[in-house]
């Protein structure tokens, strides 16, 4: 039997699309998930276990530490070899890609370096990537084609992935970079979802709005030119990107069985913008949030919003979910976490 390797696989998309290749092949393939615990916890390891109703092999590994990720990949050569990455790990937070570029570089870039050159000594040529579309200028309705203009260093280091990618599909094997656009939600079980240490990004500070432990949601800017003067985003249910993975993976399964060359890449998205206050009116269909406009955030864009039409042509993906969907399952999973 093979195997998919994920890394980053106790984070928040890891574990939500973890669950779901289980269930869609989760008989056909082992899935062994690493991870350096640098921003998740081992008891999603139990959580994950207590929805499949298997426990899977982790591996708690630094991909800056390549002698640890070879031993990874040697483990398995013989009974179960890897043949398939997902490669979820990566440092997020833009403010401190900011503040420290050397770090990110040396964890988002450096550490992929070595996954793929262990992937390349072990014969894996089968690759999905965590882009973002944090590659990309603001703009409506953002095509594949439009340049890379990142406006931060995390951002860079996900352009500089996928120049390395693209390099090395030219040799041969298969590689997919899906761009997300913005992740949102939990699963329905309000089990998984984004726990952060110190939120970020707008949904976990409602969350915590939501639950009480803020008194309001800071709403960064109210004179942007949108309709409402509030940013716009194009924020995606967790669930629908995580059955995303699960396609592009099939397909990349379906290229290697027919040992096909194959490079592409995806935006992951709705197609649909809202802005901070229609997150905030939704939201507050279900509890009230307060909310206080102040300055605009740093780095901060207008509009950033996908046009998801060539992965609904070519990847036959299209999102399901809508946003009171998003804000449900998001206020569910933040509310079990309370208890
Ligand atoms: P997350 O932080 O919840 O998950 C990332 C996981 O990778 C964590 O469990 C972390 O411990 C692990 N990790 C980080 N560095 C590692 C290393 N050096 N070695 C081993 N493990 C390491 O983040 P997420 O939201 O689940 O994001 C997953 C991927 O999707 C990332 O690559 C991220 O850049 C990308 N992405 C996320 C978003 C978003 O808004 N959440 C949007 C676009 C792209
Ligand atoms: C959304 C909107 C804010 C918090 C980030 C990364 C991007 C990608 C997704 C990984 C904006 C506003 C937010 C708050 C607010 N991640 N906001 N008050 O900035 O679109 O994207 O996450 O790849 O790279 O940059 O997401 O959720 O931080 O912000 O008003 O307390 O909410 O100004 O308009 P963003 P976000």
């Amino acid at each position: 039997m093979q195997s998919i390797l994920i890394t980053g696989g106790l984070g928040y998309i890891g574990s939500i699309t973890i669950t779901e290749l289980y269930k869609a092949i989760g008989k056909q393939y082992k899935i062994i998930i690493l991870d350096n615990l640098s921003n998740s916890n081992i008891q999603v390891l139990d959580t994950i276990s207590s929805i499949i109703g298997e426990k899977l092999d982790l591996h708690i590994v630094d991909i800056q530490n390549y002698n640890e990720l070879v031993e990874v990949f040697k483990k398995y050569k013989e009974q179960y070899p890897i043949n398939y990455i997902i490669h979820f790990a990566a440092l997020k937070a833009v403010g401190e890609s900011v503040e420290n570029p050397i770090k990110y570089y040396q964890n988002n870039v450096v550490g992929t370096l070595n996954l793929l050159k262990c992937a390349e000594e072990y014969k894996c040529q089968n690759f999905l990537f965590s882009s973002s579309a944090t590659v990309y200028a603001p703009g409506e309705f953002v095509d594949e084609e439009a340049s890379f203009k990142p406006s931060n260093p995390y951002g860079e280091t996900k352009v500089a992935i996928e120049y390395l990618i693209r390099s090395l599909s030219k040799k041969g094997g298969r590689y997919l970079c899906l761009r997300y656009f913005n992740p949102v939600g939990a699963t329905k079980d309000g089990k998984l979802g984004e726990m952060p240490n110190k939120p970020n990004n707008l949904f976990p500070y409602i969350e915590q709005v939501a639950i009480g432990n803020l008194q309001q949601l800071y709403v960064f800017g109210n004179d942007y030119n949108t309709p409402d003067g509030t940013g716009i985003r194009d924020y995606i249910h967790v669930l629908d990107l995580a059955e995303a993975h699960v396609v592009a993976l099939q397909e990349l399964i379906k290229k290697d069985q027919m040992n096909e060359n194959y490079y592409d890449y995806f935006n992951i998205g709705t197609g649909k913008g809202f802005s901070v206050l229609d997150i905030v009116n939704e939201y507050s269909k279900l509890v009230p949030i307060k909310y206080q406009f102040t300055n605009k955030r740093g780095g901060d864009v207008a509009i950033l919003v996908a046009n998801p039409n060539k992965t609904k042509d070519k990847l036959g993906w299209i999102a399901k979910r809508g946003l009171q969907e998003m804000c449900q399952d998001s206020y569910n999973f933040i509310k079990s976490k309370q208890q």
